[in-house]
């Protein structure tokens, strides 16, 4: 193995304690921050993860709300219950698991949360936000991965970074968040013809496409940071990503491991923003 691995979980472990510390002194001032998680329909993934949010929050002192629906919920009795937490002060951040069943308007439903609770970094004034380099809630994955750069000391500045995958939740924000620290950055998607062409000479690739061993070793240049959002199951039923980790990890120079790489670091960028928000409603 040539590559380093990036430990999502030993990093989420040092956030979650500057987190935890930082939760006793709102408590202290009499404040304790609120999440409210919704879960729409039975969705096995979206149960795991939401369960693995609300216990994060419980675990570093904060306070948490789940609300589980049917999938036969309509859209209105879900804006409905957005409504009464955008008006609840002990909730400061508000996060609605996609995706949403057919019948409910995803926009629809995000546009509703108040941006002061926009704790995922979904609604358009923070998408508005990081496009125009304004302060704002950032979407948790990304702010994950760039945590992660920064933790190994890479300099994007002039680097050339390779995203794969154009959804809101990660590739395009991710692009935006490489390009505000100076990187070239190339979005590669499903109609892109040589997707070897581009990752051949990246020095950060990003993977977030939801496709097992998408990303072979004969597509890294030696020594690049190679960064697996994916979250699939193998034959065996086990986690993996969307990187050919066995093989890759000979080839790369950094490497994150699925699990225990990105996934926690979603978690503990959601609970930094949920934090950030309770500490801005209380100024
Ligand atoms: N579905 C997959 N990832 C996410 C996320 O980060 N937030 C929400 N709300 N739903 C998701």
């Amino acid at each position: 193995m040539t590559a380093q691995l990036i430990d999502g979980n030993a990093l989420s472990r040092q956030l979650r304690a500057a987190v935890s510390e930082r939760v006793q002194a709102l408590k202290a001032r009499g404040i304790t921050p609120g999440l409210a998680v919704l879960l729409v329909g039975d969705n096995p993934a979206s149960a795991v993860y939401v369960r693995n949010k609300v216990k994060a929050c419980e675990d570093t002192g904060m306070h948490s709300v789940l609300q589980t629906w049917p999938a036969s919920l309509s859209e209105a009795a879900l804006l409905e219950q957005v409504a009464a937490l955008n008006q609840d002060a002990s909730v400061h951040g508000i996060l609605v698991q996609l995706p949403l069943p057919p019948q409910i308007d995803t926009h629809k439903v995000i546009e509703a949360i108040s941006a002061a609770k926009d704790v995922d970094g979904f609604h358009l004034a923070s998408a508005g936000a990081l496009m125009t380099g304004a302060p704002g809630f950032l979407p948790c994955t990304p702010h994950g991965c760039m945590k992660m750069l920064e933790a190994i000391g890479f300099d994007l500045h002039g680097k050339h970074a390779v995203v794969i995958g154009r959804s809101n939740i990660v590739g395009k924000p991710m692009a935006l968040l490489l390009l505000q620290k100076n990187a070239t950055v190339t979005i590669c998607h499903s109609a892109t013809p040589d997707l070897k062409a581009f990752t051949r000479n990246a020095d950060v690739i990003v993977v977030a496409v939801g496709k097992r061993k998408l990303l072979r070793a004969d597509m890294v240049k030696p020594g690049a940071v190679v960064l697996d959002v994916g979250m699939n199951r193998n034959e065996e039923g086990k986690l993996c990503g969307d990187v050919d980790f066995a093989n890759v990890k000979e080839v790369a120079g950094w490497i994150t491991p699925v699990p225990g790489g990105v996934g926690p670091m979603t978690i503990s960028m959601l609970l930094v923003n949920t934090l950030e928000a309770a500490e801005r409603q209380a100024r």
